[in-house]
């Protein structure tokens, strides 16, 4: 790709990135690389806690509630429900290879996915617990005593310990080997003459700006709406709420497109049902360009080509509550 294909409106992104992109050797995105060894009992203590509804008030909802395995890591609902059925403001992000994010959220308030973790667990909007309760929770259950002893070696369970083993089960939480990765990989046939005409819009009409690297995005924050403004009555304004400033409003965390087959709907706000309207919308509003039809599926067609290999999860055996476990309060 040369910088010049690039529309001109793109030189008002960030200097790094127009450096990072031209001296991008050959293609703007890499294979996915496999999942860093973690410490296997943490990992698998991790997923306990993962698939854990007693972690919340109701005794219902888990991280697994709107981040379903089963389902590209997320809930697919445009805004996720949490306790009390009560319909939360902004769409939940996938968690597959979201370590690979340069901070978590939409506006990037926490630095990585411990500090992410704590967060839902207190939320009155999604698990409505406290970071007390679910200690007390935990210390109540023999079976997680023993376990937690055994990776933190201390008797006493803290919820540092709580969000470290989160994190490193979803640090395992990558999928590798798409069919576009078999491609960058050398298998010409790995995808399809469309999928592949799909990649070249991709590349030349400049979404790799944004979407690069081996997570697709992840990488960067930028402005939703730079062409025309995005119109939502979501009122999420992004990174500014973050950093208080006025330039960072409507500056979003570039979201991966791996595995966005899977990740439906779409943006901040769940605004778009298909993938066929984000494109569309990315087009229009982050490009000034409006995709014909028979184009838009070829972009989607490639996008589908970044669905990868999911984990593969055993589901984890729950400990029992004992007599002396609070109760869950529905
Ligand atoms: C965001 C993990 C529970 C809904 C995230 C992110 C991670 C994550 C890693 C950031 C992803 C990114 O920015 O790309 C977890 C874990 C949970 C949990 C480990 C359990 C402790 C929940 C629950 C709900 C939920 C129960 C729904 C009730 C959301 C939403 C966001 C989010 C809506 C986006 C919030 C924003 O950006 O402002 N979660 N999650 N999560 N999660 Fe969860
Ligand atoms: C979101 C594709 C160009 C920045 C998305 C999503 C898709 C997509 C499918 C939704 C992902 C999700 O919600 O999980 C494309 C395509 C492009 C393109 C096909 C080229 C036509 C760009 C460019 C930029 C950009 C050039 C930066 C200048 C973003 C941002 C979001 C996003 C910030 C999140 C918006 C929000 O919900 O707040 N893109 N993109 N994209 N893209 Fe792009």
């Amino acid at each position: 790709m040369t910088l010049k294909r690039i529309p001109a409106l793109l030189a008002t992104l960030p200097l790094a990135l127009s450096a990072a992109l031209a001296a991008t050797p050959a293609e703007p995105i890499q294979p996915i690389p496999a999942a860093k060894p973690g410490n296997p009992a943490m990992v698998e203590l991790g997923k306990k806690l993962y698939f854990e509804p007693r972690l919340s008030k109701s005794g219902v909802i888990s991280c697994n509630s709107c981040h379903n395995l089963s389902m590209g890591g997320t809930d697919n609902l445009k805004t996720s429900i949490g306790d009390h059925w009560k319909q939360g403001p902004i769409n939940a992000p996938t968690v597959l290879n979201s370590s690979m994010n340069l901070a978590q959220f939409w506006d990037g308030r926490a630095k990585d996915l411990q500090a992410q973790a704590g967060g839902p667990i207190a939320n009155p909007g999604e698990m409505a617990f406290s970071h007390g309760l679910a200690v007390e929770f935990l210390s109540s259950i023999p079976g997680y005593r023993a376990e937690f002893k055994k990776v933190f070696k201390q008797d006493a369970i803290t919820i540092d310990e709580v969000t470290k083993a989160i994190a490193a089960f979803e640090e395992t939480l990558v999928t590798p080997n798409a069919r576009f990765d078999q491609w960058l990989k050398g298998d010409k046939k790995a995808i399809t003459a469309d999928e592949l005409a799909g990649y070249k819009l991709f590349k030349d009409s400049g979404c790799v700006a944004c979407h690069n690297g081996p997570a697709v995005g992840g990488n960067s924050f930028q402005k939703f709406g730079i062409v025309s403004p995005y119109k939502t009555a979501n009122g999420a304004e992004g990174r500014s709420g973050v950093t208080g400033k006025d330039a960072d409003r409507f500056n979003f965390k570039v979201p991966t497109l791996r595995n966005v087959e899977l990740t439906y709907p779409y943006f901040h706000d769940g605004e778009a049902a298909t993938l066929t309207q984000a494109v569309d919308t990315m087009g229009r509003l982050q490009l000034g360009r409006q995709f014909s039809d028979v184009e838009n599926a070829k972009i989607v067609a490639f996008l589908k080509t970044l669905t990868g290999e999911q984990p593969h999860i055993t589901l984890p055996i729950l400990p029992p509550s004992t007599d002396a476990t609070p109760r869950p309060h529905p």
